[in-house]
């Protein structure tokens, strides 16, 4: 049975992205069988991974409850299922009860895969909700600024509603924080602060800031493939075997 993480935070900007992309070429170059799920109406993920526009997506899913199966499309050693700027109406739509519909499709695919990583849209409305209520566990991904940690504490209390009134499964897998600067003295205290706060939730690997992962987004690949041997290569490698370690338990 496939684990569902939702890559979220309502900032946008924070590497939530980048995260999903590289985190799961990560997990596949470790041999297990991933699908990325761009629920972001931005479409960035599937961008990152080199599709264009698809006429296959999550929209029809969500709004048309297609089967989601038929929109999976495979890329390099992954499999996802791409975005669509459609997705913004899922947003507005009245349906009574849309927040479980990515849930309930999840469960015919599930058995196929060993994770499943949902980018989140940086908004706090249906579409993260959906993603959190179809979720084992949420990685909240953060910068080391004030008013990012200060966010995070309004999305900790909505993922507490969420698990109170729609998946009491849901759990903090742990707060990434990324485009570090170790260099720099507010990137360190703030560092200092997170880890006195949130102690072990905050992730021992942290993502360095560095100039090969946008360029890796604008070739559409991922850091693995475009510079295996940067700081964005290792740090991703080393959240990489942290996550399979936290959620296996070893
Ligand atoms: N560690 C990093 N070092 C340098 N640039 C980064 C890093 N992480 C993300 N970025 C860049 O920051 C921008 C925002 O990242 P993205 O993952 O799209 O954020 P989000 O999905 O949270 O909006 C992108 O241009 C991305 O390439
Ligand atoms: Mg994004």
């Amino acid at each position: 049975m496939g684990i569902v993480i939702s890559i979220a935070n309502h900032k946008g900007g924070v590497g939530k992205t980048t995260t999903a992309v590289n985190l799961s070429a990560g997990l596949s170059r470790l041999g297990y069988k991933v699908l990325v799920i761009d629920s972001d109406p931005q479409a960035n993920a599937t961008f990152a991974l080199g599709l264009g526009k698809q006429e296959k997506n999550l929209y029809q899913t969500l709004a048309f409850q297609d089967a989601i199966s038929k929109a999976i499309i495979p890329v390099n050693q992954l499999e996802i299922v791409p975005s669509s700027v459609h997705l913004a109406a899922f947003e507005k739509n009245n349906e009574i009860g849309k927040e479980f519909i990515l849930q309930e499709q999840l469960l015919e695919v599930k058995d196929n895969y060993d994770f499943i990583l949902i980018d989140c849209p940086p908004s706090l409305g249906a579409l993260t909700v959906s993603a959190l209520t179809a979720s084992d566990y949420a990685l909240i991904v953060l910068q080391p600024e004030p008013l990012s940690i200060q966010g995070m504490t309004e999305f900790v209390k909505i993922l507490r509603t969420v698990k109170t009134r729609m998946n009491p499964d849901l759990d903090i897998l742990g707060l990434l924080v990324t485009s570090f600067d170790s260099r720099t003295k507010l990137h360190k205290e703030l560092l200092e602060y997170l880890e006195k706060e949130y102690k072990d939730m905050v992730f021992k690997t942290k993502i360095r800031s560095n100039i090969s992962i946008p360029e890796a987004q604008s070739m559409g690949q991922d850091i693995f493939q475009y510079a295996p041997n940067s700081p964005g290569s290792e740090d991703y490698f080393s959240l990489t075997k942290e996550l399979v370690a936290r959620v296996t338990g070893d």
